[in-house]
């Protein structure tokens, strides 16, 4: 068996408290189920800055570029909110996503069953949803040049944004939405604004070339980029993968992602290019929340959102899929059983600690296997 070697960064805050969960996880599947992780721990963001005054060292950063996976937990908290901005604890994720070339970030919008009383959105609208939004991470508007704001001296100023897409960044993207895609139900939604925007033009010209020379067995749809916002709420379960740019996947997938309930329960991924001689790509597995200052140390942070992240570098980084469909369907148990943190306890269910979910999920995954 190929060695796995997983770096994990648990950073500040909350990312420490959840990510103990998951150590708990990776020593089980090692003494139980062979599973062969090796792993290493290394600091980013604040813990970083406290330790050695950068985000993140370049021995960690050499770490993790030569890992198989980075699990990240989250970085940040008021106690670093005046250092300089080049070792901010967000410069040491910027960092690890553009060392690393994470062009891919991955957000699954899932509906436990359990859960889906406490949508915001109707039961039936919501149940069973599972969608996945593949976002562009590393090019289009927040990255275009210029960028700037300049000065009209007539008292006025202008403030300037560019929206850039290359041919072969849209290729990839879409590469990575199809073939995903191919591992569920085969249905990629393209986002964009093609009526307004000439990158919006380049960029379905280009998804649906990629399309027609590689991925014809998968259906592919085109929508305005506004007109998808809108059926994200009216009918989220008419989509399966959605791919789209940096700043419209940025907005659509905290959309998507508030339909199904607490940010404690979000998961994400960013991949890079796949090796030409291996095959594996570079990838960072992260929860959607921050280190959440206002609960930090008080072990009632819910640790679903980056038990489900591994779930996530299980399936995408090992090709692990029995064990990564285990996993999540111990979490879904777990909450079918009614065990409830803080984030997501309503009546009549069993209030639980951080510690007591993370052990909760780690007997269920056991029973399951
Ligand atoms: P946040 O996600 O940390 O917290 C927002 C709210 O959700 C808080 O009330 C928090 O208690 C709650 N929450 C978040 N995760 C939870 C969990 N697992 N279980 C239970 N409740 C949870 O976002 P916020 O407050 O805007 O930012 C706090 C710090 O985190 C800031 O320094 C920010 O820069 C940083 N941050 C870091 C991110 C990262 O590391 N990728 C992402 C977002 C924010
Ligand atoms: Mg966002």
């Amino acid at each position: 068996m190929a060695s796995r070697k997983l770096l994990l960064l648990p950073g500040d805050g909350i990312g420490p408290e959840a990510m103990a969960e998951v150590t708990k996880l990776i020593t089980v599947m090692n003494a139980e189920f062979g599973a062969g992780f090796e792993t290493e721990a290394g600091l980013v963001g604040g813990a970083a800055y406290d330790a050695h005054g950068e985000a993140i060292s370049d021995a960690d950063m050499e770490r993790a570029l030569s890992a198989d996976a980075v699990l990240f937990g989250a970085v940040g908290g008021p106690k670093w909110d005046d250092v300089p901005y080049e070792v901010r604890p967000e410069a040491g994720l910027l960092r690890l996503r553009k060392e690393m070339e994470l062009f891919a970030n991955l957000r699954p919008a899932i509906c436990y069953p359990a859960l889906a009383e406490s949508s915001s959105l109707r039961k039936d609208v919501v149940e069973g949803l599972d969608i996945l939004i593949v976002r562009e991470l590393t090019g289009g508007v927040y990255f275009g040049e210029p960028k700037e704001i300049i000065d009209l001296g007539n008292g006025q100023k202008r403030g300037i944004d560019t929206q850039v897409y290359d041919t072969f960044e849209i290729e990839r993207i879409s590469g990575v939405a199809f073939e995903l895609a191919r591992t569920r139900q085969s249905k990629v939604c393209s986002m964009e604004k093609h009526n307004v925007m000439k990158s919006g033009v380049l960029w379905k010209e280009v998804v649906a070339e990629t399309h027609k020379a590689k991925y014809s067995d998968v259906e592919l749809t085109h929508m305005l980029a506004d007109a998808g916002g809108m059926q994200l709420v009216r009918w989220p379960k008419q989509f399966d993968v959605i791919v789209t740019d940096n700043l419209f996947g940025d907005m659509l997938s905290d959309v998507a992602a508030m339909l199904t309930g607490s940010l404690g329960m979000l998961p994400s991924a960013s991949l890079g290019a796949p090796d030409p001689k291996t095959g594996s790509r570079k990838a960072l597995y992260e929860p959607v929340h921050g280190s959440a200052p206002d609960i930090a140390g008080k072990g009632i942070a819910n640790p679903i959102a980056m038990i489900a992240s591994f779930a996530m570098c299980l399936r995408y980084s090992f090709n692990m899929v029995a064990e990564a469909d285990r996993l999540e369907k111990a979490i879904s148990d777990v909450l079918d059983e009614g065990y409830r943190t803080g984030d997501i306890m309503s009546e009549g269910m069993r209030e639980v600690s951080t510690s007591a979910m993370g052990d909760a999920v780690v007997e269920k995954f056991r029973a399951l296997s």
